[in-house]
């Protein structure tokens, strides 16, 4: 591999250094339909294992313990076990671990459960959104998404069922984390009883320390100081470890899709066996490299047959997670491409070759235009790192990055910025206005965001009349779009549905929204799957084409056959209905009228205007290439082909989010008239520039 690659100039060192190579863990083998008892050996062979008492002891000590420990040492799937066989979920108590990411709950739940020998929503339980599977009473460990713990904030705010929370992958620094953080050290102060777990693959146990630290002491009558240690405590969990060795390509790479099929080509060609793990960036390029390889496999007919393909990404079905995760077949290479989600939220054993694009999709906000995007930019040292790190699980690794050494020496960032600096808050301050707190800029946050993102957070509420004049929830408008806990912009859509009589329609919709596509990708036959959205095309724009695709599924008697046809994916079809389910209940909670108009798809798009007036935008004059601007802040933005408007242009159209790749996209789109902008929100289209056409 010598004319493409170049060996790291350093040795690899360990963790700490600054460049090349880190330090690993040991293997243990997968244990899947193993025995009990050796799922006890292999427990005890986890680096955590060590640390058992330690662990136990200073949770028990402290109200605050920062555990570091690379990934695969054992947190989160021991850490919560040794609390319970401490006593912790004694007493009808339960014991908390969150995650950033939905995929990771459901695996690390039903990997605990495996390792106790219960069945999965007993002892050991999950819930991410729109699914709950524990049992109250019995479910004494419970992982659930960072974003559903804020949620259960709001019926409890004490969060009094938990002895001990323990919050997890905390370098990740998502919003939901980073809000939780913040109202767990409020929480602290109330219950003193209450253990916090801080646990991360990185250090940063230093600033979430000092974070922590500032707890005020809970003081008895005499001023004596009652309850646990308010200091933090700090853990390290060391590993053993296998080197990394990096690779560098020697010049920029253009098309990284393309680098990485004849990365793993020519590791496949001379390396000796060992699974292979690439990080790419999300479904498209990963469904585009997966389609890529096995290509390439085919027509060049070498040793092919060894290969297993992979992709990994959330919203995958259970039953292909279930592939990543099954150990690799004697004589076959495994080859997982994935997006950052196997960076450090899960263990994927038997990789020994990592290989790095060097970018992941990231969430960027611009307050000024109000536009969040979800953008491809490039990862910083820390994860290269972390990414690296995945290659040394049960030998020595080889690592090749897909950037050159200089640039990752000198213009790499040392860390990624937290999610809460770069992202719409709309969602963010109205779960903490929800939760009572008001004063949102004054809160304590682990990394305040900016003002200009909170005041255009407050203004788009405003508009939406969730909050009044004094930037307090509204009755009962406010509470209700807090309640359903969607995107306040969803959630204002299904209310307005509600007056507008088209409920069950707008709920059809806002299930379709919240997963990723109704479409099968990847398939390889962009030509037939256009055919097929030809056939329930609305005029309207894609909203309405996903009632046509949800009335067909269901006309079809939920027929996989017929969603096979069509090219609609079964599984998120099936996800559809479960959602709108939750939806429906939801809705029936908060007094909404179900209610269907049945052909009248002017009331959908009303409803669909009054929520998501602030995406409007306008087709420019004379433009022949599609080109349209945001109405608020003139932002270039075009249809993504994927839409059914994408070629159509109608003159005014709201869009349901936007991605950028070499252009802005509109995705999700529909046609509107501008009346009904004014009318949705006067508010929030008064300060238009009188030059703006809407006006007249
Ligand atoms: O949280 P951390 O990264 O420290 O490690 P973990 O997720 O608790 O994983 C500990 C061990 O359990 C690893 O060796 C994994 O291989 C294994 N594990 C597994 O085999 N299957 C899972 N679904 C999760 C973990
Ligand atoms: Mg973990």
């Amino acid at each position: 591999m010598s004319q493409f690659w170049k060996p790291g100039a350093e040795k690899p060192r360990l963790l700490d250094d600054e460049e090349g190579g880190v330090l690993f863990l040991a293997a243990s083998a997968s244990s899947s339909r193993l025995g009990h008892s050796s799922i006890q050996k292999q427990r005890q062979r986890l680096p955590v294992y060590k640390y058992r008492t330690a662990i136990l002891y200073l949770v028990e000590t402290h109200a605050t313990t920062i555990i570091v420990g690379e990934t695969g040492s054992g947190k989160t799937t021991q850490i919560p076990q040794y609390l319970k066989e401490a006593g912790w979920a004694d007493g009808g108590r339960v014991i908390a671990c969150t995650q950033p990411r939905r995929l990771a709950v459901q695996a690390v739940a039903s990997r605990v459960a495996e390792e106790m020998g219960v069945k999965l929503g007993e002892e050991v339980g999950y819930t991410i959104r729109f699914e709950n599977l524990t049992n109250t009473g019995v479910t004494m460990i419970k992982f659930l998404t960072d974003g559903v713990l804020l949620k259960e904030m709001m019926d409890d705010p004490l969060l009094s069922k938990y002895s001990v929370i323990m919050v997890d992958e905390a370098h990740e620094r998502s919003i939901s984390t980073d809000i939780l953080l913040g109202l767990l050290k409020k929480i602290q102060q109330r219950r003193p009883e209450l253990r916090l777990i801080i646990s991360s693959a990185t250090i940063e146990a230093k600033s979430m320390a000092a974070f922590f630290q500032t707890s005020k002491k809970h003081r008895g009558m005499e001023g004596e100081v009652l309850g646990p240690r308010i200091e933090p405590a700090i853990l390290s969990v060391e590993g053993r470890g296998f080197n990394v060795q990096i690779h560098y390509v020697e010049g920029p790479v253009s098309n990284y899709v393309q680098a990485v099929v004849s990365t793993v080509l020519l590791i496949h060609d001379r390396e000796p066996m060992g699974d292979i793990l690439v990080f790419l960036t999300g479904q498209d390029d990963i469904d585009a490299a997966v389609k890529l390889l096995t290509e390439e496999v085919q027509n060049c007919g070498r040793n092919s047959l060894g290969l297993i393909i992979l992709p990994l990404y959330s919203g995958l079905p259970r039953a292909e997670q279930e592939l990543i995760f099954a150990p690799t077949p004697r004589g076959k290479r495994k080859v997982v491409i994935s997006t950052n989600i196997a960076e450090t939220s899960l263990t994927l054993e038997g990789v020994v070759y990592v290989v790095d694009s060097g970018f992941s999709k990231q969430r960027s906000y611009n307050p000024l235009s109000d536009i969040e995007n979800l953008v491809v930019a490039p990862i910083s040292k820390a994860s290269a790192r972390q990414r690296a790190g995945r290659a040394g699980r049960v030998r020595p690794g080889k690592c090749y990055r897909l950037y050159t050494e200089e640039y990752f020496i000198n213009e790499m960032s040392a860390e990624g910025i937290p999610e809460m600096q770069r992202s719409n808050l709309v969602s963010c301050v109205i779960q903490l206005k929800a939760l009572g707190i008001d004063n949102i800029l004054g809160f304590d946050w682990p990394a305040p965001p900016s003002p200009e993102a909170m005041v255009r957070a407050l203004e788009v509420l405003y508009s939406l009349g969730v909050l009044d004049d004094d930037a307090k929830l509204t009755s009962p408008a406010g509470f209700q779009v807090a309640e359903i806990a969607l995107d306040p912009m969803i959630s204002k859509m299904i209310l307005s549905s509600s007056e507008l009589g088209c409920s069950e329609e707008i709920i059809t919709i806002a299930a379709v929204l919240s997963i990723q596509s109704v479409w099968v990708s990847g398939r390889g036959a962009q030509k037939e799957l256009d055919e097929a959205k030809l056939r329930f095309a609305a005029a309207e724009g894609d909203h309405v084409t996903f009632l046509n695709v949800y009335k067909g599924f269901l006309q079809s008697g939920k027929s996989p056959q017929w969603c096979h046809k069509n090219y609609i994916n079964y599984q998120a079809m099936k996800k559809v209905i479960e959602i709108r389910e939750q939806l429906k209940r939801t809705a029936q909670r908060l007094g909404i009228v179900l209610k269907s108009c049945e052909t009248d798809m002017l009331v959908v798009r009303k409803a669909i205007t009054a929520g998501f007036f602030a995406n409007a935008c306008r087709l420019e004059a004379f433009s022949h290439n599609g080109k349209y601007r945001t109405i608020r802040g003139s932002q270039e933005v075009y249809i993504h082909p994927s839409s059914v408007l994408f070629r159509v242009n109608p003159k005014w159209v709201i869009y349901h989010s936007l991605v950028s790749t070499d252009r802005r996209y509109m995705r999700n789109v529909t046609s509107v008239e501008p009346s009904w902008l004014r009318e949705a929100a006067p508010h929030y289209y008064k300060h238009q520039p009188p030059s703006n056409p809407m006006l007249h």
